[in-house]
C-alpha cells in the first residue's frame, strides 16, 4: 500500500543538504551583496562566520579558524600540499573520499613514505595500527559508506605527527575532540544546510608550528598558500580570505550558525542527528530487505545513513542489477516526491542513503521509511513480473 503521509520536506540528499527548518531566502540580510568582501562590513560578515563556528563547535581559543576556497576539498588539499612530507604519513580510507586523499598523496604528491590503512565499504580499518609518530590523514565520517570513527580514543594525546581530519559530514553532528585533532576541515553545505563554495580550515598550534617550520619542495598555487616569508598569514583566520568569496553563501552560513545557536547549540544539533539515526535503526531492526552498510553499530553514521539490501532474492543478483534496483527505487521515490536524491553514492555498494543531519526533522525521517518499504515492494514486484 502506498503510504498516505509524505515527509513535509522530502530532501534527504547528502550534500548539498536540506536547509534548516523555516529557512527562507527573504530572511537573509543582503546588505553587503555587491560590496567588497574587504570592506568593513564585508569582512565583519566573514569574521562572524569564524566567531560563530568557534562558539557553536567549542573550538579552543588558541586554534585558528579560516575560510578558504573550494569547499572541503580545497581545505583538505591545501593542507595536504602545505604540510605533508615533513614526516611519514599514515593514510586511512574506508570509502571514496578517504580514497581521494590517498590518491592525492600517492599519485599526485608522490610522497615516499606512505602507509595505507584501507578497508572496504562498511568497515573501518584497524585503528590500533596507526602510528602517531607520523602524520595521520582520515575522514571522521565516511559519507559514502555511512561509517564513522566511534570517538577519538584511538588517537594518541602525545603524538609527534599531525592528525588531519576531514570532518565535512561530521562537524555540527558529532563530537570532535579538539585536543586530538591538529587540522579539521568541513564545508558549509552539510549539517547546517549551507551553500557549497567555501571550506573551513581549523589549525591547532602544532599545525601552525609545522606550517612555519616546514617548507615543502613543491610549487604551491596562490589558493593553497597559508604562509608568507615562513610566517602564517594570520589575516586568513580573521576574515581576510585568499580570494573572493560568495557573500551570499557567507550570509547563508551565518543564518545556519545562528539557527544552530537558537536550537540549543552543538548538544542539540548532535541530539537531532542521533535521533534521526535511532528512527532509522528502529525501522531497520524489523526490515526484511534493508540493513546498515556499517557492520558495527558503534560506527554507524548519524548523518549519511547508508543502507544495503538484505533481501535474499535481491542480494542473489549481481552488483549491476542491484544498482539498477536501487536506482529504480530512488526514481520512484523522487516521482512521488517522497524522498529526493537517496540513491547510494556512485562508487559505493548499491543501496540507499538518507541524510540524517541536524536540519532533517525527525517527523520527516519517520515519514520517509514507509515510502522506502513501498518502493522496495513495487520494484520487487516489477522484477518478478
Ligand atoms: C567526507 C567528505 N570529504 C570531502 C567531500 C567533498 O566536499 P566538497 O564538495 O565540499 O569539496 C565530501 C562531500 O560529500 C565528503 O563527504
Amino acid at each position: 500500500m502506498k503510504p498516505s503521509r509524505r515527509p513535509q520536506n522530502p530532501l534527504f540528499s547528502s550534500g548539498p543538504c536540506a536547509k534548516r527548518p523555516g529557512w527562507s531566502l527573504e530572511e537573509l540580510d543582503v546588505s553587503v551583496l555587491g560590496r567588497s568582501h574587504r570592506s568593513k562590513p564585508g569582512k565583519a560578515k566573514l569574521k562572524e562566520v569564524i566567531d560563530l563556528s568557534r562558539a557553536v563547535l567549542g573550538v579552543p581559543s588558541d586554534y585558528r579558524i579560516g575560510i578558504v576556497p573550494a569547499s572541503d576539498t580545497g581545505a583538505v588539499e591545501m593542507i595536504l600540499w602545505s604540510v605533508l612530507g615533513a614526516r611519514g604519513v599514515d593514510m586511512l580510507a574506508w570509502e571514496s573520499f578517504g580514497k581521494e586523499w590517498v590518491t592525492d598523496v600517492t599519485k599526485q604528491l608522490k610522497l615516499p613514505d606512505v602507509r595505507l590503512h584501507q578497508s572496504d565499504y562498511g568497515a573501518l580499518p584497524d585503528l590500533s595500527r596507526i602510528d602517531f609518530a607520523r602524520d595521520v590523514v582520515f575522514t571522521w565520517n565516511g559519507t559514502t559508506a555511512g561509517v564513522r570513527v566511534p570517538n577519538g580514543d584511538w588517537i594518541a594525546s602525545d603524538r609527534q605527527g599531525l592528525t588531519i581530519c576531514d570532518a565535512t559530514s561530521a562537524a555540527f553532528a558529532m563530537d570532535l575532540p579538539w585536543d586530538k585533532l591538529d587540522v579539521v576541515t568541513w564545508s558549509w553545505q552539510k549539517v547546517l544546510g549551507g551553500e557549497g563554495a567555501h571550506g573551513m580550515l581549523v589549525l591547532s598550534p602544532r599545525a601552525v608550528e609545522r606550517l612555519e617550520s616546514f617548507q615543502p619542495d613543491r610549487p604551491l598555487p596562490k589558493i593553497f598558500r597559508l604562509t608568507k616569508g615562513g610566517k602564517l598569514i594570520e589575516g586568513i583566520f580573521e576574515g581576510d580570505t585568499i580570494n573572493t568569496p560568495s557573500m551570499l553563501a557567507v550570509e547563508d552560513a551565518i543564518d545556519g550558525l545562528r539557527w544552530a545557536l537558537r536550537v540549543g547549540g552543538l548538544p542539540q544539533l548532535i541530539r537531532r542527528s542521533e535521533h534521526n539515526l535511532e528512527i532509522v535503526a528502529e525501522w531497520e531492526r524489523d526490515s526484511k530487505w534493508a540493513g546498515f552498510l556499517a557492520a558495527d553499530p558503534a560506527t554507524r553514521s548519524c548523518t549519511s545513513i547508508c543502507l544495503r539490501f538484505t533481501d535474499p532474492e535481491v542480494t542473489a543478483m549481481g552488483p549491476d542489477q542491484q544498482a539498477a534496483f536501487a536506482k529504480r527505487m530512488a526514481a520512484l521515490l523522487e516521482k512521488e516526491e517522497a524522498a529526493l536524491d537517496v540513491g547510494s553514492y556512485r562508487d559505493a555498494p548499491p543501496g540507499l542513503r538518507l541524510w540524517g543531519g541536524a536540519t532533517i526533522e525527525a517527523e520527516d525521517m519517520d515519514a520517509v521509511l514507509p515510502w522506502l518499504d513501498w518502493a522496495f515492494a513495487v520494484v520487487k514486484a516489477e522484477m518478478k513480473g
